[in-house]
Order: structure tokens, then sequence, then C-alpha cells
């Protein structure tokens, strides 16, 4: 495992896209999993960049979301296919049917998550995967409890979580009660991570992930001892900590 500790959301988002950037130049066809919320929003805009200055190229290389909300249209504002259109794939030279988020709105979500599976085996799994953190210590749509052998499925979101996401929403009643959601086990699946958090509401969640038990309680600590893992994050989001390095 590797800490990185900077100084702001600046410098993390830096350091998250200089690695992206790297192994997508050593391997172009490279697979990525992605993650939504506010955190990755400045890391995507220095990949966007890289890419505008010709540092980066993803024509070859493929995608797939962590999650997505049920019942919201890759349209709605407040998807997260949405979301990711206009944060990253809208501004970079990446191939629109390379790109693979949870279809929100499928009638078989069980076949639906079955097949989001099997396409990133087909895909020969996910090389770099990004996640952020949940105030509670979700990661993806894995809330507290979730199996750490869990698969993609649907999942009902915590109180918890519905509260903190419903600052994108004009009310909490608008926020969806359920999402299409990688699992635990998807998730340490990938080859290597990448977990990214700032801000001082992240720093309970961070601590229990790093110096906590390993327990399904907090997902976030079922990818710690993960074989090739970096954590930056910001003073504040650290600021708990008791071991920094
Ligand atoms: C959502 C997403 C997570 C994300 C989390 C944190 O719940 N499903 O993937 O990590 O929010 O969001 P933010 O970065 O906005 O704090």
């Amino acid at each position: 495992m590797k800490l990185i500790i900077v100084k702001d959301a600046a410098e993390m988002s830096r350091k998250a896209a200089e690695i992206f950037a790297a192994r997508i130049k050593k391997k172009a066809n490279l697979v990525l999993g992605l993650a939504t919320g506010s955190t990755p929003e400045k890391m995507y805009a220095e990949l966007a960049k890289m890419n505008r200055r010709k540092e980066v190229d993803f024509t070859e290389v493929s995608t797939f979301n962590l999650d997505e909300y049920v019942g919201l249209r890759g349209d709605h504002d407040q998807s997260y296919r949405y979301f990711m259109n206009k944060n990253l794939f809208n501004k970079i030279n990446i191939q629109k049917e390379n790109t693979h988020v949870p279809d929100g709105m499928a009638l078989d979500t069980k076949e639906t998550c079955k097949l989001y599976e099997l396409a990133i085996k087909g895909a020969g799994g996910v090389d770099l995967q990004l996640l952020g953190i949940g105030s509670n210590g979700h990661i993806a749509f894995n809330e507290p409890g979730s199996p750490k052998a869990s698969r993609t499925r649907v999942v009902k979101l915590t109180k918890n979580t519905i509260k903190d996401n419903s600052r994108f929403f004009k009310k909490v009643s608008e926020v969806p009660t359920k999402a299409l959601s990688m699992g635990n086990g998807t998730i340490n699946e990938a080859k290597e991570i990448v977990l990214i958090a700032n801000g001082a509401n992240k720093a309970k969640a961070v601590k229990a992930t790093l110096e906590g038990p390993v327990t399904e309680a907090v997902p976030a600590s079922l990818v710690r001892d993960h074989k090739k893992i970096t954590f930056i994050l910001d003073e504040e989001a650290a600021s708990l900590l008791t071991k920094k390095k």
C-alpha cells in the first residue's frame, strides 16, 4: 500500500491524473475503472487538459464506471452517465462505444448486472481502478455491510448517502434510493487501484479505512490490502491519521 499525502484537492487531482496518464502511455488499450462524485472532477479536468495538449491518447482506452442510479436516464443531469460525458468523455478523444456505465433504466437489472460483469471480463479485466470514498466509508455504492465478495448488483442506498448526495439534487426526495453498483469483489479484482479523498468530511472514513479493522462495515477497508493500491489524500482528509507514511 502506498500513501501519498498532498496539500490540497488541486495537488491530489494532478497526482492522480499523472498516474493515469503514465499507465495509458505504457499500455494504449488500458481498461479503466472510473468513479463519479465531486472528488474526481478536477482530476478529469487535468486528464482532459493533458489530452488537449496531446500528452495522453484515449483512442484505444476503454472504461467501466463503478455505478449508476436506478431510474435515471443517461441524459438526466444527475445520472452518472451524464456526469462522465460532461466531465470527461466529451472532452477527450475516447471512442464513446468503449465507455461503459451501468444502465440505470434497465428493466432486467439482474441480467444487466451479469452482462456488465461479463463485459469487464471480456475486456480483460480492469487495469486501473479509480475510487472515491463516501463519508460512511462506502466505495462505489457498496454501503457498510456490503459483502466482501459482492459483484455488480442492485443496492439500496443508506440515509447517510442519500443525504450526502442530495446536494446535487433540488430536493432530498429526488435522490434515487437504489443504484446499480460494482461489488467489493469486482473492485478488488482490478490490477491496480488509486483511491482519492479530500476534505475534512472524509477524515473519519479515511481513518477507519487505513487504521481501523478490515471489515465489511467499512467497505473501503476491504481494498486496503490490495496488492497494488495507492491512496492520495489531501491534508484535511488525512488529518486524523496517526501514521502518515
Ligand atoms: C457517491 C459515489 C461514490 C463516490 C462518493 C463520494 O456515492 N457512488 O463512487 O466515491 O459518492 O462522492 P464525493 O466525491 O462527491 O464526495
